[in-house]
């Protein structure tokens, strides 16, 4: 089955392809869906993020597509920087954010962090197929690893002792929040394509 991915972000493209292709899903960029545009994120939420991406990509497509909104919880930040994770940055790198971070995780005794994702799927008989993957650890004393991006080489795994720059792809997906997102999302789709409705 074709689906649509309401996302041009060429790691997450890479990421989902690499956990639903094995699944038995064709996962296609929005551009080359041929729809050349990202709706703005205005949700709070993951959630209400990833529902305002699916669905204006579905109402130009006309096809399924899903989306994903992601971001890193720090609790030492409040929360933050959440639903603000690719803003976060601004004109800076993230190496140079991700160092702004341990500062500030430093100067705290908590260094408790957690990824979420959170997956919306938008179906042009105007149904829907949500789930969320979370995945806790903590924020590392230093930048380690080469792979993955964003946070990354900042967030340990919970068990872990090395950073999640530090895990090949195949076993970043295995664990990280957005495996266990698209995971449950592809059960539930095929339950979608087999009843119509999904079950939560
Ligand atoms: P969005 O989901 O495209 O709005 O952005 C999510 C942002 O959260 C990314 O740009 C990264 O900054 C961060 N993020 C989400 N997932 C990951 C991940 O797996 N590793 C590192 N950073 C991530």
């Amino acid at each position: 089955m074709r689906i649509i991915l309401a996302s041009n972000n060429p790691d997450k493209l890479r990421e989902i392809r690499e956990i639903l292709t094995p699944l038995g899903f064709e996962v296609v960029s929005q551009s080359e869906a041929g729809c050349h545009f990202e709706a703005e994120e205005t949700g709070a939420t993951f959630l209400e993020n990833a529902r305002i991406k699916a669905r204006a990509a579905m109402e130009a497509t006309g096809e399924p597509c899903v989306a994903d909104d992601s971001g890193i919880e720090i609790d030492a930040m409040g929360g933050g920087p959440g639903v603000y994770s690719s803003r976060y940055c601004g004109d800076s790198t993230y190496e140079e954010t991700c160092q702004k971070i341990i500062k500030i995780v430093n100067c705290s005794d908590d260094r408790s962090a957690r990824f979420v994702c959170a997956v919306v799927c938008a179906m042009p008989d105007g149904g829907e197929i949500s789930c969320e993957g979370v995945l806790e650890g903590s924020i590392g004393l230093q930048y380690e690893g080469e792979n993955g991006f964003g946070y990354d080489p900042i967030f340990i795994p919970k068990g872990m002792g090395r950073s999640m720059a530090c895990l090949t792809d195949e076993e970043k997906n295995a664990i990280s929040h957005r495996g266990q997102a698209f995971r449950k999302f592809a059960k539930k789709l095929s339950e979608y394509m087999e009843n119509g409705e999904t079950k939560e």
